[in-house]
């Protein structure tokens, strides 16, 4: 028998299905589990060694069920290394994923826009990232995964193309990962555009890391939820970030909910 990390609540070990696709949704994008069928719920607390968080809009709960047909596992709410957690610890719910037997993960995350050509309220699918945080979740081993093509091409066509069909605008860009909690300055902006940034978040590179290390496939999707410091006039507010999170995400919800059946089909193919 292969190792288990993590110790399973009954509700969840007896969960017929094996999941297609993990999601972990970040910052006020958890409504989505709504549109889940024959859903069974757990709090993060009743998995044994899997980390919970304490930041407000940040949830704490495993959801498995369906979406358009296709089994899928939802993580409500991520921990962050900001809160003190390892870069591991802040991708526990990827190696759930790949124990419970998913292959594919789709991460969710709000960030600010380092791109000002970019809008505010829109996504972007992540084609690359900047790991600021130099951070990594296979610190203390020596696994040197290749870390060119990290987010799957394939999975991405298949975004763009929904979101043509819903008449919705979809950027795709390079993510920043800085460590955070603090917001940027107006400098650091400016020096993350100079870097080749076109957002800025504080999550999804250590899952996204952790991800491929496992083999499995990364699609990685931010809410630009703000312009980054200095672009526009205003000032940063958390509560903001999750309003506007909240009203993005139901954009986000049509295309996916879409795009989830060609998202399983392209199981097994290679990234790139
Ligand atoms: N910077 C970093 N993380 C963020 C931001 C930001 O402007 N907005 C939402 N998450």
């Amino acid at each position: 028998m292969s190792f288990s990390e993590f110790t399973l609540p009954a509700a969840l070990s007896d969960w017929k299905e094996t999941p297609r696709i993990g999601m972990v949704l970040g910052s006020g994008l958890g409504g989505f589990v709504d549109l889940l069928e024959n859903t069974v719920s757990v709090d993060y607390d009743d998995i044994e060694r899997l980390p919970t968080s304490g930041v407000e809009g940040h949830v704490g709960k495993l959801h498995a069920g369906e979406l358009a047909g296709v089994p899928v596992a939802i993580a409500q709410g991520r921990v962050h290394t900001y809160e003190g957690w390892s870069a591991r610890e802040a991708a526990s719910t990827v190696r759930l994923f790949h124990q419970l037997g998913a292959n594919t993960v789709l991460l969710t995350n709000a960030a600010g826009i380092v791109n000002p050509e970019f809008s505010q309220g829109s996504w972007m699918l992540l084609s690359d990232h900047l790991n600021l945080a130099r951070l990594s979740p296979l610190s203390g081993g020596a696994q040197f995964v290749d870390q060119t093509k990290v987010y799957d091409a394939g999975l991405r066509k298949i975004l763009h193309n929904e979101a043509e069909l819903a008449g919705v605008r979809l950027h795709e860009g390079v993510y920043a990962w800085v460590n955070g909690p603090e917001y940027e300055t107006p400098a650091e902006v400016r020096m993350l555009r100079t870097l080749g940034a076109d957002a800025v978040g504080m999550s999804t590179v250590p899952e996204a890391i952790q991800a491929r290390a496992l083999g499995m496939r990364v699609l990685a999707l931010s809410c630009l939820t703000n312009f980054g410091a200095g672009i526009s006039e205003n000032c940063l507010d958390h509560l903001e970030v999750i309003e506007v999170g909240k009203r993005a995400a139901r954009t986000l919800h049509r295309i996916l909910v879409a795009a989830v059946p060609g998202i399983s089909r392209e199981q097994g193919k290679s990234t790139g």
